[in-house]
């Protein structure tokens, strides 16, 4: 059997580029019986005048195997319809299979209904296997029950906070480590925390919200456990106005906290409806670092440490494309 090179496709603008171009290094120049071959392709992503999307694949991709590396710092909206017309374009050019690198799932908090509102996760899910997609590969889900709306196509969601966030911090802040325990800013971040603390070897702290019954405003925050001179690592999935957090870190503070970090995996990093930047309310607080990985492109900047993917991704499409294990990733 002859086998076609895999495709590497990204937009030819935009941030996902050089974090393509670092993932097709990684298989390119990959030494462990990689016999496979890859090639870095560009899509032209671009605007109408009218601001309607416009897609066009530039090369023949008919009979290949297609990675495409979407870019996760578009606008959302932006980014499903890019998606979209990306995958059509794909099915229409006679791909053979159309695999979506989506490091930051959009719409993943919005896994269920609350009120009269929509799944909007679970009709992305449609909308993506409806155009073509064979597999989706994404990275620490809000809700890793998610991954249930993708019934019928292969689905990665990849431990990027059990991997490359915790070799990180082990590498780098072993002293930070020697006595600290993990936070969670607030339950929903429980679960996560204590994989955290289960990998570090480090014991939880836990953070109540005591809430006003009728405006769910909250009233008072304590800490439930031992903080007073010890290092706080807060752990989350997601920082988007920075605001869950923030309050995390000052109550820590307050308590006797000594050095705070905060960990996640990813940067959304926007404005809230004051306008006050998540940077900006990171920047004073008593935060000393916060580490993210690089699921929606950035680059470091003040307290914000971004940790590089590429690696970790490029070792990922390699095992699928050499038929391996991807599990076993988590257990070296
Ligand atoms: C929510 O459940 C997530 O895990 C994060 O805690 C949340 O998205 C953070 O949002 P913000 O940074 O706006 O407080």
């Amino acid at each position: 059997m002859v086998y076609k090179p895999v495709l590497i496709l990204a937009a030819h603008t935009g941030a996902a580029k050089d974090f393509a171009n670092r993932i097709y290094q990684k298989l390119a120049n990959h030494k462990n019986g990689c016999w496979r071959k890859y090639l870095l392709k560009e899509i032209n992503i671009d605007f109408h005048p009218d601001k309607e999307i416009k897609v066009e694949i530039l090369e023949n991709v008919r009979e290949h195997e297609c990675y495409f590396i979407h870019d996760s710092s578009l606008y959302p909206q932006d980014w499903k319809e890019s998606l979209l017309q990306v995958n059509d374009a794909l099915m229409i050019s006679d791909a053979a299979v159309i695999n979506n690198v989506l490091p930051y799932m959009c719409y993943s908090r919005q896994d269920r209904p609350t009120g009269r509102t929509p799944i909007s996760a679970a009709l992305l899910a449609e909308n993506i296997k409806s155009s073509g997609a064979k597999r989706v590969l994404t990275t620490d889900l809000h809700n890793p029950a998610i991954s249930g709306f993708y019934r019928g196509i292969s689905f990665e969601n990849l431990k990027l906070g059990y991997t490359v966030l915790i070799d990180y911090i082990k590498e780098k802040h072993g002293d930070f480590l020697k006595n600290a325990v993990v936070v969670p800013p607030d339950d929903g971040a429980a679960r996560r925390t204590s994989g955290y603390g289960k990998r570090l070897n480090l014991s939880s702290v836990s953070i109540e919200k005591i809430r006003d019954g009728k405006t769910n405003e909250i009233l008072e925050m304590k800490i439930i456990g031992d903080i007073k001179g010890k290092n706080a690592l807060i752990v989350d999935d997601i920082v988007s106005t920075g605001g869950t957090l923030c309050d995390a870190a000052h109550i820590l503070k307050e308590k006797g906290a000594n050095s705070i970090y905060a960990v996640a995996t990813h940067g959304v990093l926007c404005k809230d409806k004051y306008g006050k930047s998540a940077k900006e309310k990171i920047e004073a607080s008593p935060i000393e670092q916060l580490i993210i990985t690089e699921s929606i492109p950035r680059k470091d900047d003040g307290k914000i440490k971004i940790v590089s993917i590429s690696d970790f991704i490029g070792e990922v499409i390699k095992r699928i494309t050499h038929a391996e294990s991807i599990s076993e990733l988590y257990e070296i």
